[in-house]
């Protein structure tokens, strides 16, 4: 039988490719996420295409190029405070509605980002 993923669903690679780059503009211009990020974002865009893939169930290219992704040991070299988190997901949010993901979709995408961004906090909010 066929199923539908969420990859599928809102558009494949052309609108993970657009959602990605709104994102990582909103992060590029953000006061307390661009100094945590490198100035040329290419490659962190390029791996977070490929991460979002897999995470809505599309081909695992994540996987396949970098091996499991250990995404909360991966952020460990960067202070990832509560307050870097909401201003991580107020990004993403906004590039979700720039691309125009549509509902039931946005909303459930969002919750599981919520609870990943969530679990990448490593540092209190004093200490950022
Ligand atoms: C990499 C910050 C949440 C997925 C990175 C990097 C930073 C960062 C600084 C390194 C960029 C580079 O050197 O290229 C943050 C902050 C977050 C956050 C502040 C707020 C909670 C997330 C979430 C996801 C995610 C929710 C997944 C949905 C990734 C991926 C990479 C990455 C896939 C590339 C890892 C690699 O090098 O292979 N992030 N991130 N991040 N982030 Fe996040």
């Amino acid at each position: 039988s066929e199923r539908t993923n969420a990859f599928e669903a809102i558009g494949g690679t052309d609108i993970l490719r657009r959602l990605v780059l709104a994102h990582y503009k909103n992060v590029a211009a953000h006061p307390e996420l661009a100094p945590i990020f490198p100035d040329d974002l290419t490659e962190t865009a390029r791996k977070q295409q490929q991460f979002l893939t897999q995470f809505l169930g599309g081909p695992p290219l994540y996987s396949e190029e970098h091996g499991h992704p250990m995404l909360r040991a991966r952020h460990l070299p960067f202070p990832i405070t509560p307050a870097r988190a909401e201003a991580w997901l107020s990004c993403m949010r906004r590039a979700m509605d720039e691309v125009q993901i549509e509902e039931p979709w946005r909303e459930a995408i969002f919750k599981r980002l919520t609870l990943t961004a969530h679990h990448m906090v490593n540092t209190e909010e004093n200490e950022g």
